[in-house]
C-alpha cells in the first residue's frame, strides 16, 4: 500500500486520543501469561506487533480473550506455558522475540522463533550472550546471530547472573530480567545509560522480588507473579508525530489524550521544549503507568543538542525530530545515534535517503546526526518507508510542509504501531 500526502496547507487542531503504547502492551500480555491469576488488560495495543505476542502465548496454551480493546489472560504461572507444536512467528517485532526469549529461558521445552525479513536481520548476539551465560542453549538456526532462534529451556532453575549491557537496550534488559524469573539467586543488570523502565514496573507490580539501585536492577528468581489489572496509557511514540507535526505546522493547536507519560520515555517532551515547542501537560494522573493529555501548539523552534545519556529515553521519536531540527533554525545534533542503525530499518540510512529525496541533505559524523535547520524548503517527491513504520508516518510529517503533493510507498507497515495513522492525520488536519 502507497499513501497520497496531498497538498493541505491547514494546520493540526482538534482533539485525538492515540493508540495504546506498544511496549505496554506487550509486556502485560507476556508477564501476565506466566502470572498466577487472571489479568484484565485494559486499552490493549491490536496491532500487528502485539497480536504476534498474544498469538504465542495463546499457542503456548494460555487462555487469552479479546473484546473489543479489552484482553483478558488466565495466567498459568512460570511453569504454565507447554511446547509450542510449531515455530512461533514473530513477524516485524524486536520487542516480543528478545524479550518472549528470556521467558523461554525458563521453560523446560524447546521453541523456535522467527520473523521478519526485517527482524531476521537485527542482532541477537545481545541477547544469545546473557542467556547462555544463564546457561540456556540458544541457536542461530541459519547462523549469523540472527533470527530464527531456537530456545532450549531446562528443567532445572537458571543461574543467577551479574550482566552489564553493552548497549542500553530496554528490550535486552527485559530478556536478562524475565530470565532472572527463573534463576536461583540474585540476578543484577546493569545498564550503561538509563533506559525505559516498562518491565521493571510491570515485575514491581506483579509483586516480583526485584530492587532498583541506579542504572542497576535486581530480581530474585524463583518466586510466582501475582496477576493484576492493567490500564494501558496512550503511546507517547504515536503522539510523537502528532507533537511534532503541530508544533511545525502554522495555526496548529492540539490535545493529545491520555498519552503515556513514564519519565523514561517522555525525552521527545523535553527536547521539543527546549526547541521553544508550545506544550502543556494537564490531568497527569496514574497506578503502573502515568499518563496525561498534551497541549500543542504552533511555534517557531530552534536547534538544540540531544547527548548520548538522552538517546533511550527517545531512541523510537529521532527519525520525527529529525523533521522538527529541519523546521528549527540552527543545527541540531543528536548524539550516540548507532543503536538507530539497527531498527526495523538502519533509520540513519532511511531519513538520509528520504530527506535527500526531498533535497534536504542532512549528515552523520562520528556517531552523530547533524542537521541545519531551514536550510531550504521541503521539495514534494516519492518517498518510501522502507518497510519501516515509523519512518513512514515521520514522512507524512515532511510531506506536510512540502506545500505539494508526495506519494510514501510501502506504508502497510504503519499496521503494527498505528493502524488508524492516516485517518487520523486526515481528521486533525480537516482533509
Ligand atoms: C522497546 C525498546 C526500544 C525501542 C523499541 C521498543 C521496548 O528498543 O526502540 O521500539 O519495548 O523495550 P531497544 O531497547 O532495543 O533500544
Amino acid at each position: 500500500m502507497d499513501w497520497e500526502i496531498r497538498k493541505i496547507d491547514k494546520p493540526l487542531k482538534g482533539g485525538l486520543s492515540v493508540p495504546a503504547d506498544k511496549s505496554i502492551s506487550h509486556r502485560a500480555i507476556m508477564f501476565s501469561s506466566i502470572a498466577k491469576g487472571v489479568c484484565r488488560i485494559e486499552n490493549f495495543l491490536l496491532g500487528e506487533d502485539c497480536l504476534c505476542t498474544l498469538n504465542a502465548f495463546k499457542r503456548m496454551g494460555i487462555t487469552i480473550e479479546i473484546s473489543g480493546n479489552t484482553v483478558t489472560v488466565m495466567g498459568k504461572g512460570l511453569k504454565g506455558l507447554s511446547a509450542p507444536k510449531e515455530p512461533l512467528n514473530m513477524g516485524n517485532s524486536g520487542t516480543t522475540i528478545r524479550i518472549i526469549s528470556g521467558i523461554l529461558a525458563g521453560q523446560d521445552f524447546s521453541a523456535v522463533l522467527e520473523g521478519d525479513e526485517s527482524l531476521s536481520s537485527r542482532p541477537m548476539k545481545r541477547i544469545m550472550e546473557p542467556l547462555g551465560l544463564m546457561g540456556t542453549k540458544v541457536e542461530d538456526i541459519k547462523g549469523g546471530k540472527h533470527a530464527p532462534l531456537r530456545i532450549t529451556g531446562s528443567a532445572k532453575p537458571l543461574k543467577a547472573i551479574k550482566y552489564s549491557l553493552p548497549v542500553p537496550s530496554a528490550q535486552v534488559k527485559s530478556c536478562v530480567l524475565a530470565a532472572g524469573l527463573y534463576a536461583d539467586g540474585i540476578t543484577t543488570v546493569t545498564e550503561p545509560f538509563q533506559s525505559r523502565d516498562h518491565t521493571e514496573r510491570m515485575l514491581e507490580y506483579f509483586s516480583a522480588d526485584i530492587k532498583r539501585k541506579g542504572l542497576s536492577t535486581e530480581i530474585n528468581g524463583l518466586k510466582e507473579l501475582k496477576a493484576r489489572d492493567i490500564v494501558v496509557p496512550g503511546d507517547i511514540s504515536s503522539a510523537a508525530f502528532f507533537l511534532v507535526g503541530a508544533s511545525i505546522l502554522k495555526g496548529s493547536d492540539l490535545t493529545l489524550k491520555g498519552v503515556g507519560l513514564n519519565p523514561t520515555r517522555r525525552g521527545i517532551l523535553d527536547v521539543l521544549k527546549r526547541m521553544n515547542a508550545d506544550i502543556r501537560i494537564i490531568n497527569e494522573k496514574g497506578a503502573l503507568e502515568n499518563a496525561g493529555d498534551i497541549i500543542v501548539k504552533y511555534s517557531d523552534l530552534f536547534s538544540t543538542t540531544v547527548e548520548e545519556d538522552e538517546i533511550p529515553f527517545l531512541i523510537d521519536e529521532i527519525p520525527v525530530l529529525t523533521v522538527a531540527a529541519i523546521m528549527a533554525k540552527g543545527t541540531t545534533v543528536f548524539k550516540g545515534i548507532k543503536e538507530l542503525k539497527v531498527k526495523e530499518t538502519d533509520r540513519v540510512k532511511t531519513m538520509i535517503e528520504n530527506l535527500g529525496r526531498m533535497g534536504y541533505p542532512i549528515r552523520e559524523e562520528n556517531n552523530s546526526l547533524i542537521i541545519q535547520g531551514k536550510q531550504r524548503k521541503l521539495n514534494p517527491v516519492e518517498l518510501d518507508s522502507f518497510g519501516d513504520h515509523r519512518i513512514a508516518m515521520s514522512m507524512a510529517i515532511a510531506a506536510l510542509t512540502t506545500g505539494g503533493d508526495c506519494r510514501i510507498k510501502n506504508t502497510s507497515c504503519v499496521d503494527t504501531s498505528y493502524p488508524g495513522f492516516l485517518s487520523d492525520l486526515k481528521k486533525l488536519s480537516n482533509w
